[in-house]
């Protein structure tokens, strides 16, 4: 039996943080093999939270492609840039006209954004964002589509899109599944979503005094003031980054913390040497690759030539089927 097809995308936003790697990357190293995988990078897609992110976007798809092969994406997979496959944007043209306003505004993130932007800030790219997205994945003819929670009204309006196309011209994709992450979201230092915009993230790539500085300010739990009070782990940020990265360690700890053996100091450092020994393997790969930065710029570029080819076999099934082009 041939694979399945699986495509996974994010945009462009440099160096990962460990919630990146909770929330996406970690899945898709583990489902790697099982399936035949197309990796890229929605750039296009990025220019929607700021136009002017176009000038640090080959930047930041370096660093962030390099934190890719850095976990253990293997460079055979073919990994991709959006913007440089122009048949996306052909794609999403054909499908704006596949989907109805009134379903898009329906969709939650345009909804959340909605409410947070003022309509004036509003763009006719947050709209269509998610027409992009069903252009990404039914280029590919992905059967698999590994996203978080978030993204599954975006899968779902991917659905809608191929069945309509293929009940309105003829049958040339698939109708792809949602395979949601297993690990849900991992705190940030302050207890928020862990996000660049929040400022309160750790890197994969950081170094064990970095971690260390950043675990430090962690907010743990507000009633643990002393050394010897006894914690709730489970209101505890640094307790979370325990349980994905120390699991061996947990059941002690947590005795710890609630018996108030153990002060928070000494837990926060203890954490940071694990967070740092879990992603050492990494640092050691990424500081091979930014030595090696031809090898990263070759892997785009076959990358970038298997799904160009990809994309133009599927645009010929769309003509055909149109009848046009
Ligand atoms: N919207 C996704 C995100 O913000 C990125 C993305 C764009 C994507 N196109 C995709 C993810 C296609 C999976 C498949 O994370």
């Amino acid at each position: 039996m041939p694979k399945k097809r699986i495509l996974s995308g994010m945009r462009p936003t440099g160096k990962l943080h460990l919630g990146n790697y909770a929330g996406a990357l970690e899945n898709w190293i583990e489902l790697q093999d099982e399936y035949d995988n197309f990796f890229f990078v929605a750039d296009w897609h990025s220019l929607t939270t700021n136009p002017m992110a176009a000038f640090e976007v080959k930047e930041k798809t370096r660093d962030m492609v390099v934190d890719w092969l850095s976990a253990g994406i293997k460079p055979e997979n073919p990994i991709f840039i959006q913007s440089q496959i122009k048949e996306h944007a052909e794609l999403h043209l054909i499908f704006s006209m596949l989907i109805t306003t009134a379903r898009l505004e329906r969709n939650p993130t345009l909804k959340e954004q909605v409410r947070d932007l003022s309509s004036e800030a509003l763009l006719y790219g947050n709209l269509g964002y998610p027409v992009l997205q069903a252009a990404d994945i039914l280029m590919y003819k992905a059967s698999v589509v590994p996203v978080g929670e978030d993204q599954a009204p975006h899968v779902e309006i991917t659905r809608e899109i191929a069945r309509k196309f293929n009940s309105t011209y003829d049958v040339v994709f698939p109708e792809p599944e949602t395979k949601l992450t297993s690990f849900s979201r991992l705190p940030g230092l302050d207890g928020r979503k862990m996000g660049k915009s929040n400022n309160n993230f750790i890197l994969m790539s950081d170094s064990e005094e970095d971690i260390f500085k950043s675990v430090r300010t962690a907010v743990t739990d507000p009633e643990k003031i002393r050394r010897n009070d006894p914690g709730h782990p489970d209101i505890c940020n640094v307790f979370a980054y325990h349980q994905k990265f120390n699991s061996d360690e947990v059941p002690q700890i947590k005795e710890d913390c609630m018996s108030g053996v153990l002060g928070c100091v000494d837990c926060k450092k203890n954490c940071a040497t694990r967070i740092a020994k879990f992603f050492e393997r990494h640092r050691e790969r990424r500081e091979y690759y930014l030595n090696h930065i031809n090898e990263v710029e070759d892997i785009i570029d076959t990358g970038n030539k298997k799904a160009r080819t990809v994309a133009q076999a599927t645009m010929a099934d769309v003509h055909a089927a149109m009848k046009m082009g």
